[in-house]
This record gives structure tokens, C-alpha cells and sequence, in this order.
């Protein structure tokens, strides 16, 4: 049957809402951000990569580098002296590896830095670089996850902790071998690299006194300057990193980066001002990524349509010298209410960087697997995919028997199904064609992501001026956190939005805990609102109002309340952590280790969901695959700045499509490395691939995780677009693909 777009065309939701405080100066080019500093006296640094997967530097011959007119010093293993490592950060550390190069003499993997040129410009550097003749002693490697050599091993075993554990509710096996229907699939997901726009540049700086400043988009200032502190063996008060402006950060940037001492090292040496910006080619070998990963999902169901019995197992690629653990079964676990439930996760040994953190980092991989397996499941029991979904809700989550602080996924898929028209959608596969003969194809995809907490110290100061200061921990990465902040702040204290002044990023202003895992908003915002209420509280009862009156009672502003005491100036500070945290999780947060909470507290369990509908057309002949529009309802508490809120689910939305069509990082067996290590190469979806975003909020505040009611966005975006968008392609063909991306060939092969 055929269905006009036309009709089924959702009004587009008003974009209302304040604006993006860093916009204009963003558009003007005034934000500068680390590589922009071009200071006279600033030295430039290069690097060298490896060029074979793993072995050790048995001879660096760098005499015609040293000729490069300009270049002041070449650093190898052998010349840069002693330094400590900076530790992994998921084991006690503070670096996204545990691997720093130039400690000695071994390559752990393709591209990784072999030696540095430092010289008076790039060019000169960059010429060196290319002429230091690098001699190896190689030895095997393994490239991929399924190489034949390669070895999943249990994470139960290899990280025996709690949190790393088997995630089980009741009988999942015996549960399934009674279950009336069953689906047993098996996906794949690629590496993939975050690509963020601004690529990572460290600048290096030593006052006379012996202060190391470091200028470096990071998400993580304060483990980039405890790391350091530790690597240089210098005291942390000798260290201050500046992160204000970060162009995009999706994970890559979360700690410190396994450079940065290099650069800092240099500095001290050569005592100038050193600048290091890696090249995207680099940026694929020496930072984090998406770990390939593997999954088997079984699912059981009763003759009634209730999910019974789930078993979700993941093999997730690591190093060689760390274990990045896998946490997707974390929200697989919490979709649904399935009573017997067994995750088991895997770790697989190569030899790469450590892969890390990227956007939805474990909930996208898991997402598209355990959601493609409950539409294969929804067919199976001949069920529509929404009322399967809405039919296996749970107020209850499953493996902690607590209650959920909020759970409105449910309307998230009433709403979306509303909203996109799922009504008219025919459940046949290849039973909806467009006029011009392309099979439309609707699909339905769910997304949680836990709602973490940080501690975080905010200090608000406001002076006669008009002039409002808010120091926090928090780095903007272009999600939006000064907008929230500066909103927050000016609604409290009856302050133009213009007038609040924000600090974040600068480990000089406030401690600043690592900004991911969607945690920025509900860990800034409640101490900042906090902090400007008892400034506003402070303020009315010099005045001789009542303590603890509602700020705008009687309409006096915090400045004219303050310019009427004759005070030049009046400040607050608020502190706080997430529920059950003890007291001493203060010394964490300032010691820039990781100290989030959540998703499971004392008393409930707290995740953000999301329900997303895609429609895809596909043209019959070549099966090129578009996606004409995507409706995505979010529950993610109160949404605190409408404008960016709206923009993180556009973007995620973006990269869901991304993953199920276009990206994936590829790898030559035989080498090791990345061979697509550009932008003309990876292939990203651009604006012609993008149609209609509708995005709309439940909005609904969760008092219980916290004073500001938010849950989190960054990440729940993104988890469960791919898997909506794979289904849709089912849904248009009848086939159903397992491997992302997917491909033109997967589609023609009969
Ligand atoms: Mo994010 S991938 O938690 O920085």
C-alpha cells in the first residue's frame, strides 16, 4: 500500500527556548581555541608514527631530520630522559591508556609515536619528521577482533569486581528453553572514531617560577594536570590546565592524552612556549576510539507477547596493555521488564591504542543488537513493534529490583508514534512504496542511558557591576553547558543572560571532574542554581525580607538588592554529590579521578530514555538507502536549555545514522593501524543525507535524582537511531541486516 509523505508529515515543533550564549562568538571566529595560539616564541612540535603494529625501536638515525633548518631538537626514547607514566583511567590513573611513548623503546601498536620533532615552525617540524629513518624489530600482532588469534576472555575473570560482573535476574537459560518463541541473532559492529572537528592540540608553557600552563581541549582538565603533576613529578599546585572552548569532544578527549607530557617536556627543555596539533591521520592512531564489537542476543516470549527470557553476550576489543571494559548489558538489562535476564560481556586482546569512550560508547553497539533482536522478536509473535515495546514495559528494573527515579518511555513511544503517524504504517515488510517506486520502510527503536551524578564546587559572585561570575567544574563541548549555566543563573538572580560570566574548563577556577557520561547538566547545574539561590537568600535578608522568600517575591533583582546594601560585591558557594556518595568523595573530584554516581542509588535507579521513529526510503534498483525523516522523543527530566537540548538529539540523531550507513574504521590485517584515517575516507554522513529531525521532550522533571529535576541527553540520543533505521530497512525489504554499517551489496544479495 502506498503511503504519501505528505500526509504522514508531523508539523515541525517551534524551536523556542533561549539562545546559545557562545554562539556569536563561535560564528565570528572568536573563540580560540588551543591551536589558534600563534604567539611569537612558540616552538612546534611534530611526531613521528610508528610504522609497524607492534615490536620495538631497535635504531633512530636522525641526522637528516636535525638538518631540517629550523628544528631545535628531536626527541626519541633515548634522549627524552625519565618520565612517569600518567596511569589508565580505569584503573587508578589518569589517561585514556596506561601506555605512554618514548618511556622505551616498544611499539605497542601502528601510529604510535616513535619520536617528536620540536622546530620554530610546522613546516620545519613536519619535514623532520618525515625524514627521521626509524628502524624496527617487528613482532606478531594481532589487528582485529576476529583475527584467528585473537582470544575473548570473560571480564568476570579479567576485572573481578562488581561492577564489572555477569548482569543476571532469575533463570535467563532455563527461562528461555521454555519460552514459547525464540529468536537467537548475531550482530556486528566496526571501529569507529569520534572525528571531532577540533582536533586534539596541546600547547606547553613554564613560567619562571617553575608553573606549567597547558592549553589543551580536553573534557578532563583535572586529570590532565594530576597526570602530568605525576609524569613530570611536579606538585599539582605547579600545574594549570586550561580547557574553556573544546570543538566537540564525544569522548576522545576525556583524559589525558598519552602526548602531553612530551610536549610539556620540550617546553621545560627548550624554554619556550611548545605546540602540538596532531594531524587527523594521528588522531586515528594516538587517541581513543570505538572498540569493534561482537553480539549474540537470545531472546524468549510467551504466547501472550511477554518477553520471558533474555541472554545478551558482547565480545568489545581492548589492548594489548588495558582492559576497556563493556557495559552495554547496563541498559539492555533495563529496557524491558524481562524477569530472567543474563548479560555476559567479553574483552578480545589487540594490538591498538586503548579504545575508549565514544558517544553512547557501549548503549548505541548493545542497542542496535538487543532492539534489532525485539523487532525480530515483535515479527515473530506477528505483534506491532510500538505495542510489543508498550506491552513489555516495567516499572520495576529488573536486576536491582529497585523503582526507577522516572521512567517515561512509554510516552516516549505514544507520543513518537502519534507525532510520526504509525498508525498508517502496514505491517508487512515491502508492503509501503512511494510513487516514484522506492519501498518505504518504518521502524522503531528504544534508547536508555544511565543518569549519572558528578560532585561538583560552584561559586557564584555578583558585583555592583551587574556583573555575575560562575565558577564550576564542566567543559563545554559545544553540547551547551554555559547556555544551561548562564540560564540557570539569570532566572535566580533576575540577571540579564548577557551578564553571567562562566568559568569552566580552568583547573584554576573550580575542581573540574571529567564532563561525560551525560553527567554535565545534573552534576553543574543543581550546585549552581544552589549557589546563586543562598546568594540571592543572603541578599533579600540584608535587605530585611524573609530568609529562604522565593528570589523574585517582590521583583527586586539580586544587582538592586546589592547596589541598595552598598556592598561592592556578594558571593555563594554551593557543594554537591550525588545521592549516597560519601562525604569524601570531594578528595576524588580534586584529585581528578573519576567520582560519578548512578545509575543505581540507595534508594531508585536513574536512566534517560528515548523512543526514535525512522522512515527510510530505498530506490529498487541500485538500493540506495535515505532517510527522509527521524521523530525522536526524549525523557530526560527537566530539559534545561531548550535550544541545545534540541541541538544534542539532532546530533545524535545525525550520528545514528552515521553508524547504521556510513561509518566505520577499516582495517588491513596484515599492517595493523587504520587505513581510512581521513575525513575523504571515513565516510560521515553530510547535510544531503540528512532530512527531517523532529525532536520533541516528555519534560517531565525527576525531583528525585536531584534539586534541578535533570536526568541527561548527551548520550541517550544517539542509543537506539541505528537499530530504528535498520529496522525501517527490514520493514521496506524483508531483509534483516546484522552487520553495520550496512551496505548497497548487503541489500542486493538475494
Ligand atoms: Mo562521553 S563518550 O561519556 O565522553
Amino acid at each position: 500500500m502506498a503511503t504519501s509523505l505528505k500526509t504522514v508529515m508531523t508539523k515541525r515543533t517551534p524551536r523556542a527556548g533561549a539562545e546559545r550564549v557562545d554562539a556569536r562568538d563561535k560564528v565570528r571566529g572568536a573563540t580560540r581555541y588551543a591551536a589558534d595560539d600563534a604567539r611569537a616564541g612558540l616552538l612546534h612540535a611534530a611526531l613521528v608514527p610508528s610504522r609497524i603494529a607492534r615490536g620495538s625501536v631497535t635504531a633512530i638515525d636522525t641526522a637528516a631530520a636535525q638538518r631540517v633548518r629550523g628544528v631545535r631538537t628531536v626527541f626519541t626514547h633515548e634522549n627524552v630522559g625519565s618520565f612517569d607514566t600518567g596511569g589508565f583511567l580505569m584503573g587508578g590513573g589518569f589517561g585514556f591508556q596506561s601506555f605512554y611513548p618514548l618511556r622505551s623503546p616498544q611499539v605497542a601498536y601502528r601510529g604510535q609515536t616513535v619520536a617528536m620533532v620540536v622546530a620554530d615552525t610546522p613546516e620545519a617540524a613536519r619535514e623532520a619528521a618525515a625524514l627521521v629513518a626509524v628502524t624496527y624489530a617487528a613482532t606478531p600482532f594481532v589487528a582485529t577482533i576476529d583475527a584467528p588469534d585473537a582470544q575473548p576472555q570473560a571480564q568476570s575473570a579479567l576485572l573481578p569486581q562488581p561492577m564489572f560482573a555477569d548482569r543476571r535476574a532469575g533463570d535467563a537459560e532455563a527461562a528461555l528453553q521454555g519460552a514459547a518463541f525464540t529468536v537467537d541473532a548475531a550482530y556486528e559492529l566496526p571501529v569507529q572514531h569520534q572525528n571531532p572537528m577540533e582536533i586534539i592540540a596541546t600547547v606547553a608553557e613554564w613560567s619562571a617560577d617553575g608553573v606549567l600552563t597547558i592549553h589543551e581541549p580536553t573534557q578532563n582538565a583535572e586529570s590532565v594536570r594530576h597526570g602530568l603533576a605525576k609524569q613530570l613529578g611536579i606538585e599539582p599546585a605547579r600545574v594549570r590546565v586550561l580547557s574553556p572552548t573544546v570543538g566537540g569532544g564525544f569522548g576522545q578527549k576525556n583524559s589525558l592524552q598519552s602526548h602531553t607530557a612530551l610536549v610539556a617536556i620540550a617546553s621545560r627543555a627548550l624554554s619556550r612556549p611548545v605546540k602540538l596539533v596532531l594531524s587527523r591521520s594521528q588522531l586515528f592512531h594516538n587517541a581513543s576510539f570505538r572498540p569493534a564489537s561482537r553480539h549474540r542476543v537470545r531472546l524468549g516470549a510467551d504466547r501472550g507477547g511477554k518477553l520471558v527470557a533474555a541472554i545478551h553476550e558482547i565480545d568489545q576489543q581492548t589492548s594489548r596493555h588495558d582492559l576497556f571494559p563493556s557495559n552495554g548489558t547496563e541498559i539492555t538489562a533495563r529496557l524491558y521488564g524481562i524477569g530472567n535476564f543474563l548479560g555476559r560481556e567479553r574483552l578480545v586482546r589487540t594490538d591498538v591504542q586503548t579504545p575508549g569512550y565514544m558517544r553512547a560508547p557501549f548503549e548505541h553497539p548493545a542497542a542496535f543488537a538487543f532492539e534489532s533482536a525485539v523487532d525480530e522478536m515483535a515479527y515473530a509473535l506477528g505483534r506491532d513493534p510500538v505495542a510489543f515495546r508498550l506491552a513489555n514495559d516495567t516499572a520495576v528494573d529488573p536486576i536491582s529490583g529497585k523503582t526507577f527515579s522516572s521512567r517515561h518511555l512509554a510516552e516516549c513511544l505514544a507520543k513518537g508514534s502519534s507525532a510520526f503517524g504509525w498508525a498508517r504504517r502496514t505491517m508487512a515488510p515491502r508492503s509501503m512504496r512511494a510513487p516514484d517506486g522506492s519501498f518505504i520502510g518504518w521502524g522503531v527503536a528504544a534508547g536508555a542511558y544511565k543518569a549519572a551524578i558528578a560532585p561538583a564546587i560552584a561559586k557564584v559572585r555578583l558585583d555592583a557591576s551587574g556583573t555575575v561570575r560562575v565558577a564550576v567544574g564542566g567543559h563545554e563541548m559545544g553540547q551547551g553547558i554555559r547556555t544551561a549555566i548562564a540560564l540557570t543563573v539569570a532566572r535566580v538572580l533576575g540577571a540579564p543572560v548577557g551578564a553571567v560570566e562562566i568559568l569552566v574548563g580552568d583547573t584554576t577556577a573550580a575542581p573540574q571532574h571529567l564532563t561525560a557520561g551525560s553527567w554535565g547538566t545534573a552534576t553543574a547545574l543543581p550546585p549552581v542554581q544552589e549557589a546563586a539561590q543562598r546568594l540571592m537568600e543572603d541578599l533579600r535578608q540584608k535587605a530585611g525580607g524573609q530568609a529562604g522568600a522565593q528570589p523574585d517575591a517582590n521583583g527586586a533583582t539580586a544587582v538592586a538588592l546589592l547596589r541598595a546594601s552598598g556592598r561592592p560585591f556578594a558571593e555563594a558557594e554551593s557543594r554537591m554529590r550525588a545521592p549516597g556518595q560519601p562525604e569524601q568523595v570531594f578528595g576524588r573530584l580534586t584529585g581528578g579521578l573519576p567520582a560519578a554516581a548512578g545509575p543505581v542509588y540507595p534508594d531508585f535507579v536513574a536512566f534517560s530514555f528515548i523512543a526514535h521513529f525512522v522512515e527510510v526510503r530505498i530506490e529498487p534498483t541500485t538500493r540506495r538507502i535515505r532517510v527522509p525523516r527521524v521523530l525522536s522523543v526524549a525523557d530526560c527530566g527537566t530539559v534545561a536549555s531548550l535550544r541545545t537540548a534540541r541541538s544534542q538529539v539532532e546530533g545524535g540523531v545525525v550520528w545514528g545514522i552515521g553508524a547504521a550507513l556510513r561509518e566505520a574504521s577499516e582495517v588491513d590485517a596484515r599492517y595493523g593501524g587504520f587505513l581510512n584515517a581521513d575525513l575523504a575516507e571515513y565516510v560521515l554522513p553530510v547535510a544531503a543525507d540528512i532530512g527531517r529531525i523532529d525532536v520533541d521532550f516528555v519534560g517531565k522533571p525527576d525531583p528525585r535524582l536531584n534539586a534541578m529535576g535533570v536526568k541527561g541527553l548527551g548520550e541517550v540520543a544517539m542509543v537506539g537511531v541505528a537499530p530504528a533505521i535498520v529496522n525501517a530497512v527490514f520493514h521496506a525489504t524483508g531483509k534483516r541486516l546484522r552487520r553495520l554499517p550496512l551496505r548497497l551489496e548487503d541489500l542486493l544479495e538475494s
